[in-house]
């Protein structure tokens, strides 16, 4: 392994997560590169590598849903001696459906994911990155955020929660030298359309970003250490007239959008 700085992105197999790991790679970094498609993963590897030949790239396979699987990564790049100088915790999926029909355990897993797996992540990487007073994080959470999102209860939950903790820990690790930036995206075309079953709901009809687009804006945010990182006028519109509406009427707008058919 060489001095080059390690940037190690979870959910990297697709969509926004792969956009970003091109985006790290290009601007000089080694790469840590984990989801559960091994396969993806390894196709993403060589195609990068013929670009960018002087560079490393390690691939962990791993569900990381598993409440052990953060504790199993961080392992397996000790057993390697590496060091992470940039976490970007972008894996995670959302699920369009009513709360008290849905299946408590895919719930659960969700949350695991979205949520408890990015903050063991961040807990067990961050002493190396105070030790050595630098460090970034890169934390993806979405639009949904900053609004509560009936049909999509738990999803828009797990995304409060990444912003507010990212915001946090935005001003507390800043006197150690660690940048913490949210990113913020939109509906972006990506497979979590289909995941979340959104690809024919009306959010995803009034227009989607790239993820190439999504990515490069959030990786511009977090080289200029933006706390907030909101893709597009258009997302930053939306979340600017969630402040100036009441939260009853801004509950029953998403609830009409998200609408189950
Ligand atoms: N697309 C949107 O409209 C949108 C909007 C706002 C926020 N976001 C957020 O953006 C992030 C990236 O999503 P995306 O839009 O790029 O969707 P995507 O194309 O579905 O990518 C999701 C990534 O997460 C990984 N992942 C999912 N479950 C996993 C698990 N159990 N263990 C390990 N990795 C897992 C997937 O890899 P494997 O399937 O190979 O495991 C994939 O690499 C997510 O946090 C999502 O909530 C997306």
């Amino acid at each position: 392994m060489n001095t080059q700085k390690t940037a190690l992105i979870t959910g990297s197999s697709y969509g926004i997560g792969k956009e970003l790991a091109y985006l790290f790679i290009k601007n000089g970094y080694n790469l840590v590169i984990t989801a559960r498609s091994h396969d993806k993963l390894q196709d993403l590897k060589v195609d990068l590598l013929k670009e960018f030949p002087d560079r490393s790239i390690l691939i962990i396979p791993r569900d990381l849903s598993l409440p052990d699987a953060p504790l199993h990564l961080v392992n397996a790049l000790k057993e390697k001696n590496l060091v992470i100088d940039v976490l970007v915790n972008n894996a995670g999926y959302g699920l369009l459906n009513s709360f008290h029909e849905a299946d408590l355990d895919q719930q659960l897993n969700m949350i695991q994911l979205n949520v408890n797996n990015l903050v063991s992540l961040t807990r067990l990487l961050i002493p190396q990155m105070i030790k050595n007073k630098t460090g970034g994080i890169l934390n993806v959470a979405s639009i949904a955020g900053f609004v509560p999102g009936p049909n999509m209860a738990v999803y828009y939950a797990t995304k409060a929660f990444v912003l507010s903790f990212s915001e946090a820990l935005h001003e507390e690790l800043k006197p150690f030298g660690i940048s913490v930036t949210c990113l913020a995206p939109g509906p972006t075309l990506t497979k979590f359309c289909e995941v979340s079953g959104m690809k024919e709901s009306v959010i995803f009809k009034m227009g989607a970003q790239s993820a190439q687009t999504v990515a490069r804006k959030g990786y511009k945010g977090f080289v200029r250490n933006k706390v907030i990182v909101l893709p597009g006028l258009k997302n930053k519109s939306i979340t600017l007239i969630t402040r100036f509406f009441p939260r009853y009427l801004i509950r029953k707008v998403i609830h009409r959008l998200q609408k189950i058919t």
